[in-house]
């Protein structure tokens, strides 16, 4: 009995590691893909959160807080992801002020976040959807500067 048990231990711990190499595999996407992918997850939240300031959609406080919370989450994720060698990476749209003047960039991802947490504690659609438009006008603010029109060909 005790060869069995060692045998299916081993077994087990065979397939833990293949299971930990498939997730090191699968988080050591590069930089650029990683803040890429992350930004598109912020603009996929924009977008439900944008349902929560019309008339149309009842105002649900914790849906809202929790989506402001991911906001400030993918703001503090994406300050980690632009290595300074990660600025002449092919794909990568992030203009090369982004490395040139790296304080200011992170300085208005904190406001990203400082602002959706102020839109998280809104109790209803109106001081939602007052609180929710200087969230959105960080984005635009921040690319206007720091993100190229076009990804490089
Ligand atoms: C501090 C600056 C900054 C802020 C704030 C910011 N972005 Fe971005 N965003 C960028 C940069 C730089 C890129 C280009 C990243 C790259 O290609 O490496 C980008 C890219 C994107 C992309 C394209 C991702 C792709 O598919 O390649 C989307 C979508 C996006 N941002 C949405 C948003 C939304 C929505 C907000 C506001 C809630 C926002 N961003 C706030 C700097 C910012």
């Amino acid at each position: 009995m005790k060869t069995s048990r060692t045998v299916v231990l081993a077994a087990l711990a065979g397939a833990g590691f293949a299971l930990s190499i498939a997730s090191a595999a699968l988080s050591a996407g590069s930089p650029v893909e990683e803040r890429q992918a992350t930004m598109k997850h912020v603009g996929q939240t924009m977008k439900e959160a944008t349902a929560f300031t019309g008339a149309a959609t009842p105002y649900d406080a914790a849906k809202v807080k929790s989506l402001m919370d991911g906001l400030g989450a993918d703001a503090k994720k994406l300050k980690g992801l632009y290595p300074a060698d990660s600025a002449s990476d092919p794909k990568t749209a992030a203009d090369p002020k982004v490395f040139s003047n790296k304080a200011d960039f992170d300085k208005r991802l904190a406001e990203m976040g400082t602002l959706a947490a102020a839109a998280g504690k809104a109790k209803d659609t109106d001081s939602f959807k007052a609180a929710f438009k200087p969230v959105g006008d960080t984005c635009k603010s921040c690319h206007d500067i720091y993100r190229m029109k076009k990804k490089p060909a």
